[in-house]
């Protein structure tokens, strides 16, 4: 093992056992996370779309970003072209080490995204790529107790992407993201927004079920160590996508794909940040709508909604803009 990553691996150590100890950030220098990130290649002829600097959190009005259009894509940002980087152990530690920088906007450190691939190989690469997470056993314990493994659904063009946090008991059964009560309610949504789940694209953090040994049911939060193991698979469908708009359903979600661990989800919803140059829209996950069945709350993920159809374009009637008005 080269010293590189010697280095990491005993980093990753260090901060796993700090983090098992309840510690929650740890201070380091720019110098020294510098020395974590290899040098930077030259940027690829196709650019990365523009990571928009948006603040995480729901900003003052007068500091607010205006949000970039769609289409055509924004010119890439000259300044510091993203690192490329393995998607190893490296790219796990890459993971900590983001949730202790507490980048801006999330996929820091991770390579841009490649030049889309058309239809037919998209569909081939796609193939390919679910074949290698269907026969994955890197959490052996989560590969002990799975009934499937639930790689993703829907378009492979989607203009949306909606990312859960992990499958439940219903979706280890039947291998498909979002089929249980809050998947149920996630298909509504999407109903409302004047699209079928065939349209967008539904992914989770994790492909498998995080287990419950000695539990008969019940749910449990993916740990660090597993989000870091299997983020770098939602990284490779997100590659192949290419999404025009991402939406994080409640706090694992966007823990996972800002490589943080202090997402604030009641605040940072409702305000853009972006996931490797894709918009990203944070909102509450169906399932908490479903415990707190506040009109307030699901008016709340709706507004969210309208923001995420305004940025993809898509048509939005009277009737849709005032949905909760109307109640
Ligand atoms: N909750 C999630 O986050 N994902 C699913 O697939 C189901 C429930």
């Amino acid at each position: 093992m080269s010293s590189y990553l010697s280095l990491l691996d005993a980093t990753i150590t260090h901060l796993e056992a700090l983090q098992a100890k309840g510690v929650r950030t740890v201070t380091v220098s720019p110098e020294t996370l510098q020395l974590f990130v290899p040098s930077p290649r030259k940027p690829t002829a196709t650019p990365a779309r523009s990571a928009s600097n948006a603040p995480v959190g729901r900003p003052a009005a007068s500091e607010r970003v205006p949000l970039e259009p769609l289409s055509p894509p924004p010119a890439p940002s000259p300044a510091a072209p993203k690192p490329t980087a393995p998607r190893t152990a490296a790219a796990a530690a890459r993971w900590n080490l983001a949730a202790q920088s507490a980048p801006a906007a999330g996929g820091a450190g991770l390579p841009p995204l490649p030049p889309p691939l058309a239809g037919p190989a998209r569909a081939v690469a796609f193939e390919t790529l679910r074949k290698k997470v269907l026969a994955c056993v890197k959490c052996a314990h989560l590969a002990n107790s799975r009934k499937s493994v639930v790689f993703g659904v829907g378009n492979l063009h989607a203009r949306i992407l909606f990312v859960g946090e992990a499958p439940g008991a219903d979706e280890d059964v039947q291998g498909e993201p979002f089929v249980g009560k809050a998947g149920e309610l996630l298909t509504k949504i999407i109903q409302a927004m004047g699209l079928t789940r065939a349209d967008v694209y539904i992914a989770n953090i994790l492909k498998c079920r995080p287990d419950t040994p000695g539990q008969t049911s019940g749910n449990r939060k993916p740990t660090p160590t597993e989000i870091s193991t299997c983020i770098p698979w939602l990284q490779e469908q997100i590659d192949l996508i290419q999404p025009e708009v991402m939406v994080a359903l409640g706090v694992s979600a966007m823990e996972g794909l800002l490589g943080k661990l202090d997402v604030n989800i009641s605040r940072q919803r409702g305000s853009w940040t972006s996931y490797r140059g894709i918009p990203l829209m944070p909102t509450y996950h169906p399932a908490y709508l479903l415990r707190n069945q506040s009109l307030s709350e699901k008016r709340k993920v709706w507004e969210d909604m309208l923001l995420v159809m305004e940025r993809a374009n898509l048509p939005i009637s009277e009737k849709q803009r005032a949905f909760f008005l109307a109640k």
